[in-house]
């Protein structure tokens, strides 16, 4: 029988990536999005089911997770990939940017999670892969409360993984390091109080490095949806998988030098 997948936010980038590889490789693929409308037709028509989900509405996350299971008989691997950054200087955010970024990316990917778990009880088995971030393990200046929300991924998963074990549930952390998608562009909020003016020249020369780095390292979405593929069919309890634009290096750089020195290098090169 084909294994079954449910991805979020697979209308673009990295998520749209990770549904055309699932569908290519034989499985039953339902690719959710906020919007099907807009660009659930392409999938539909190879035979993806397009459920709509926003991971802020929890009627949608419901009604997506029945389709799937109604259509397919189950799901094997839930893809938690919706999410985009915040970023400015941590000032210039207002509460409701603040609130919307933990919504999408923390409480959002827990939703999901939280209606699925069930299932995979029932079934015996079951993967769930949180895409996380380098910038989960690791923090650069500007990007606080996006930093925020991928960190509490991170200590979300480590600590569910030991949860889930017994039920033969495996939590895995995809971490991508910069990926070439519309994250970068119609995707990103950026602190929105114009009165706040003292961090100006800093944020756009820390935005001008960032810019450069995407287009020097970034990987193509391609790269981070063969690292999720992988950890969707390895059989091992491995939790962190990183994913290309460099952030293998910079996770053992890491893990090498001591945080001190590690927050020097960050200081000056930002
Ligand atoms: N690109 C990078 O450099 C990078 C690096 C590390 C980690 N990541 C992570 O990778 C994931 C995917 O990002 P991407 O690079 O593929 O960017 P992307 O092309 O902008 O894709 C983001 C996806 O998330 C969806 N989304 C946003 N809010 C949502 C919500 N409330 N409910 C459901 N879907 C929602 C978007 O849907 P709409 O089309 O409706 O907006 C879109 O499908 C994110 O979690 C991001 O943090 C990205």
């Amino acid at each position: 029988m084909a294994q079954r997948v449910l991805i979020t936010g697979a209308s673009s980038g990295i998520g749209k990536a990770a549904a055309s590889l699932f569908h290519e490789h034989g499985w039953n693929v339902a690719a959710t999005m906020r919007n099907p409308e807009n660009a659930g037709a392409d999938f539909a028509q190879k035979g993806m089911i397009v459920p709509k989900l926003d991971v802020t509405q929890p009627e949608t996350i419901a009604s997506a997770v029945d389709e799937t299971i109604s259509a397919f008989g189950g799901i094997d691997v839930l893809v938690n990939n919706a999410g985009y950054a915040l970023v400015g200087p941590f000032e210039t955010m207002t509460p409701e940017q603040l609130e919307r970024q933990f919504a999408t990316n923390v409480l959002g990917l827990m939703n999901v999670t939280r209606a699925v778990l069930p299932h995979f009880r029932a079934q015996g088995a079951g993967t769930v892969i949180n895409v996380s971030s380098v910038a989960g393990r690791v923090a650069f200046p500007f990007m606080s409360v996006y930093h925020g929300s991928k960190w509490a991924v991170e200590g979300f998963s480590e600590s569910l993984q030991y949860e889930l074990r017994r039920f033969n549930i495996r939590v895995k952390v995809v971490e991508p390091g910069p990926v070439k998608t519309d994250f970068y562009d119609r995707s990103l909020d950026v602190g929105a109080d114009p009165s706040v003016t003292a961090y100006d020249a800093l944020f756009k020369a820390s935005e001008a490095g960032l810019r450069n780095t995407v287009d020097r390292m970034g990987a193509l979405p391609e790269v981070t949806a063969r690292v999720i593929y992988r950890a969707a069919v390895a059989r091992s309890w491995r939790l962190r998988y990183p994913a290309g634009g460099g952030a293998a290096p910079i996770l053992w750089l890491r893990r090498l030098i001591p945080e001190r020195l590690f927050q020097t290098i960050v200081r000056m090169a930002a």
